[in-house]
């Protein structure tokens, strides 16, 4: 296959594509690749093109630096006044959501919200020994999106979701593996070369086969959509909460946040 070689440097996404690979990195460093708008929009328009062009086989999902992502920006979060539904973020989760080709990650440092939750619409996850996984929504003040809370439990059983969703405790690369959650443990020097060999060995075969048997193992995703959209509307709410705001500002103060002042429970949508 062609190595088409287009590498969009400065850019806040970096674009890669070679192989039949097309390679997505998260390029902030400097904010840990927290992801802003800007970036998610950037993630859905090359997943949306790949997913139209027959070139593109695979998708590998990486980044610079020693951070996978911090998760979603929460800058941005404060300026999200309108809730979770038809932003951003929302369009980059219902789109990896119902992504139709392979998607390979290689997680080279924690993965935090959005950076794991990710990883469960992932075929196939490379971690390096320092990856670590975790979903502190609660701690945030809000609740798990991209169809975690749902994906979660089933992935790795309630009681080790709730140490995730309910506690907000971090899984080790080690802990990944043994949940099922990564594919194997691979040194950072040679983690994204190892995850786009084994991209490019998904390439290789047929194309049709492959998405065959990946849509039968997902199964019928009108459930998990559904959820989806369940979690977005808690979510929202939970966004414009004070608990959620308390948080944001604590982090970007550096200081803990104080919930004294605790608003009443989101109301449950079921
Ligand atoms: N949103 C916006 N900015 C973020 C960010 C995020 N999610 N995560 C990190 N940053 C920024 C920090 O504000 C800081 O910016 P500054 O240098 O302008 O002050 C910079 O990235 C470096 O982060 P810092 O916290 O100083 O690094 P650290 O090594 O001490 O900690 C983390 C790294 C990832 C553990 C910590 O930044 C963190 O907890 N981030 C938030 C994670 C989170 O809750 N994400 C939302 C999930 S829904």
């Amino acid at each position: 296959m062609q190595d088409t070689m287009q590498d969009t440097t400065q850019e806040l996404i970096l674009i890669h594509e070679a192989d039949g690979v097309l390679e997505l990195r998260f390029n902030r460093p400097e904010k840990k690749n927290a992801i802003t708008g800007a970036m998610y929009d950037a993630l859905t328009a090359a997943l949306l093109d790949a997913a139209e062009r027959p070139a593109v086989r695979v998708v590998l999902i990486a980044a610079e630096g020693e951070t996978f992502t911090a998760g979603n920006d929460i800058k941005d979060f404060l300026t999200m006044t309108g809730g979770l539904s038809d932003t951003p973020a929302s369009r980059f989760i219902h789109t990896i959501a119902a992504f139709n080709k392979p998607l390979v990650a290689a997680v080279n440092g924690p993965a935090i919200g959005i950076g794991t939750t990710l990883l469960l619409h992932c075929d196939l996850v490379y971690a390096s020994p320092e990856a670590s996984l975790s979903v502190p929504f609660v701690d945030l003040g809000l609740v798990p999106e991209a169809g975690s809370s749902l994906l979660l439990p089933l992935r790795v059983g309630f009681a080790r979701a709730a140490e995730l969703l309910l506690l907000g405790e971090a899984m080790d690369a080690d802990a990944a593996l043994a949940a099922g959650l990564v594919n194997a443990i691979i040194s950072s020097d040679t983690l994204r070369g190892h995850a786009r060999e084994k991209a490019q060995k998904l390439a290789a075969k047929p194309p049709s086969a492959l998405a065959a048997t990946r849509a039968l193992m997902r199964g019928e995703l009108g459930t998990l959509h559904a959820h989806m959209r369940q979690e977005s509307v808690v979510f929202s709410k939970a966004l414009k909460g004070a608990e959620a705001r308390e948080a944001f500002t604590a982090f970007l103060e550096r200081r803990k946040p104080n919930l004294d002042g605790a608003a009443p429970p989101i109301a449950s949508v079921a």
